[in-house]
């Protein structure tokens, strides 16, 4: 199945990690380039017990894809996870502005490609 996974922090990326070896084909999108441009070259941004070798097996396998580009993983995936930061705010409440961006903006990409 195709996937797409939207933040690839310490989250996203073992989610998206574990989604391509169980077979999917995953896009990994996220906003920090310079994450990004590290993941395309091998580099792990977090440590977590043997996810550089599930991330190298399935890159390898071309099951595994890194981008900063959304519309790229909208317009090629069934499902899409969010998996982006949700910081605390002064009164101890989650920001989830982030989550709306990332849901509306998924949302709008749909809706123009079925119209199309
Ligand atoms: N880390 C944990 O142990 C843990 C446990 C339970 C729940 N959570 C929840 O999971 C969610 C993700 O947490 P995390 O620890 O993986 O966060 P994180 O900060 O490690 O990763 C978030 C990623 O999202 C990216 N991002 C932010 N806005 C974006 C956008 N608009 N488009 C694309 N990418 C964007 C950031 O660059 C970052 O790489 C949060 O809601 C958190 O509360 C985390």
């Amino acid at each position: 199945m195709k996937l797409a996974v939207v933040g690839v922090g310490y989250v996203g990326l073992v989610a998206a990690a574990c989604l391509a070896d169980g077979g999917n084909n995953v896009i990994c999108i996220d906003n920090d380039k310079k994450k990004i441009a590290g993941l395309k070259k091998g580099v792990i941004p977090i440590y977590e017990s043997g996810l550089a070798e599930i991330v190298k097996r399935n890159e390898a396998a071309g099951r595994l894809h890194f981008t900063t580009d959304s519309k790229e993983g909208v317009d090629n995936s069934l499902i899409i996870f969010i998996g982006v930061g949700t910081p605390s705010t002064e009164d101890s409440s989650a920001d989830i502005s982030a989550v709306l961006n990332v849901a509306g903006f998924v949302e709008r990409q749909v809706r123009m490609n079925l119209a199309l």
